[in-house]
């Protein structure tokens, strides 16, 4: 069955739970050269093409790594902007149209507007999988998010996760709020100013989902008791120049002074400057091993898809 990867939404706790142990099986095994070999037969033959309409550098390299230990071959687009017919007028639609021609058996495609992946999704006779649509939604990083969560707590149920930053524009935090609103006891707290704050959109979806969350632009109020503190750079591609804020909210060593021990700070990463190198060291700080856990959750999921499992 042809199966599309468009939002966070779509997951139900039974697929997420498939994704986590087939990535803790693929983590488990890929550090023995044998075990590797094995994975680089299970896919021989199939081939994915990776279509990249805005920079990226853990997504693709991730999914792509993903695919070849996986024995897919890898038909790479990392720039479809600047050097696809897309520079011609090509719509998303025909690019698809034609790709559907090439009997590929999945794209993985990030888009620089909201719904991109959805209309390729319309058209398309092979999975599409959403790497980002502009500032709408991330679903993968949402299950590689959650992954790292569970990894570190033992649970995605009965939570206080933070998230600070750029709320406005942050298609992470949307698709991890979507994916853990679908878990009980789950409260959420949304740190920012006021400018930079959840759409009304996202704050309805949660309140119809039965989640609960409050905002506040208090950083020092907002980690009292916080289980997962998840970071967001300001996501200046879609901001006016004459509206980047002149402050923001970082966070250093010094209010790591405030951080519960029991707390992980999580970050999609880029990392502009809203986390200092500082903190890398810290126990609590997660961000390069919930990136490594993208490379496990992303085999996880081609593996599952392509065999029709998930
Ligand atoms: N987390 C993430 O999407 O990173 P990239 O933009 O580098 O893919």
């Amino acid at each position: 069955m042809l199966m599309h990867i468009l939002s966070a939404e779509q997951f139900n706790k039974t697929q997420i739970k498939k994704v986590f142990d087939r990535a803790d099986y693929f983590k488990a095994r890929d550090i023995d050269i044998k075990l590797r070999r094995e994975h680089a037969e299970l896919h021989k033959g199939r081939q994915v093409a990776t279509l990249f309409f805005q920079p990226s550098t853990r997504t693709r390299v991730s999914f792509e790594t993903a695919a070849t230990k996986l024995g897919i071959g890898v038909i790479s687009t990392e720039n479809a902007l600047g050097s696809s017919s897309a520079v011609k007028g090509e719509t998303i639609e025909d690019t698809i149209k034609v790709f559907n021609g090439y009997n590929l058996d999945a794209v993985i495609m990030r888009y620089h507007e909201v719904g991109g992946a959805k209309r390729a999704a319309a058209v398309s006779q092979m999975p599409i999988i959403n790497a980002g649509d502009g500032p709408g939604e991330h679903p993968t990083q949402s299950l590689l998010d959650s992954y790292t969560i569970l990894d570190n707590h033992g649970r995605l149920d009965n939570l206080r996760i933070v998230f600070g930053g750029d709320l406005k524009y942050s298609r992470t935090m949307r698709s991890l709020s979507l994916l853990l609103s679908k878990y009980e006891g789950n409260h959420i707290t949304f740190v920012s100013i006021p400018e930079f704050q959840v759409a009304d959109e996202l704050k309805d979806y949660l309140r119809k989902a039965g989640a609960k969350f409050h905002e506040t632009d208090d950083m020092k109020e907002a980690f009292k008791d916080a289980d997962i503190i998840y970071w967001t750079r300001l996501q200046k591609e879609y901001i006016d120049d004459a509206k980047l804020p002149s402050g923001g909210f970082v966070i250093d060593k010094k209010i790591m002074d405030i951080v519960p021990k029991k707390a992980t700070i999580m970050h999609a990463l880029p990392r502009v400057d809203e986390i200092t190198s500082d903190v890398d060291d810290d126990p609590r700080a997660k961000y390069f091993e919930q990136a490594g856990n993208g490379l496990y959750v992303r085999m996880a999921l081609l593996d599952l898809i392509l065999t029709d499992k998930l």
